[in-house]
């Protein structure tokens, strides 16, 4: 399959260069998006050498890089999925490379939220996510478990075993 994976900034994104190298062991092509936090935080050359795929971001998409990205993609997975990109993505906006795409895009869509347990359990989150669904979207559940902070309850991000299996089952 082709997967275009959209990555935020959720604490979680270092468990989505297990994602990447994941896919591509299983010979899926992977092509990359990160938001403009994200790239921040984590250099977008490692996603490159991981998926030996051009990854595009805010600062070097061209015009027309959330239209060109989903040429021949098979579904769009964004994990990790941040509680701001989850709410911008369940109004509509598309302010960024990541939200541009899933809102061009008319493939399967799959969202992993990933976050500490009360930005999860806020209704706003939940309010935001349902639209999601509403709107089509899979959303991979949170686990439960202990947050990086230490607060404990759902938000953690899917296990990234269960978001291949997911993938591949295409549940
Ligand atoms: C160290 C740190 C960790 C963060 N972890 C998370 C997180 O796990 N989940 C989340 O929803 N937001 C988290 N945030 C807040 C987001 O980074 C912030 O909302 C950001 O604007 C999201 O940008 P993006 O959605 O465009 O990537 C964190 C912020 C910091 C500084």
């Amino acid at each position: 399959m082709t997967i275009i994976l959209g990555v935020s900034a959720s604490v979680a994104l270092y468990k989505a260069c297990d994602i990447v190298r994941e896919l591509t062991k299983a010979g899926h092509t992977v092509r990359v998006a990160m938001t403009r936090t994200a790239a921040a935080w984590i250099n977008p050359v490692l996603f490159e050498a991981l998926s030996a795929q051009k990854v595009i971001t805010d600062d070097t998409a061209s015009g027309m890089a959330h239209i060109e990205i989903r040429g021949g993609a098979d579904l769009m997975l964004v994990a990790p999925a941040t509680a701001d990109l989850i709410a911008r993505a369940a109004q509509g906006r598309a302010d960024d490379i990541v939200t541009a795409t899933l809102l061009a895009y008319d493939g399967p869509r799959y969202i992993a939220p990933a976050m500490n347990p009360f930005m999860y359990a806020h209704p706003a989150t939940q309010a935001n996510l349902k639209t999601l669904k509403s709107y089509g979207y899979h959303i991979l559940d949170s686990a439960n478990g202990e947050a990086v902070c230490g607060d404990v309850g759902q938000g953690k991000m899917m296990a990234v075993a269960d978001i291949i299996a997911a993938l591949s089952s295409r549940r």
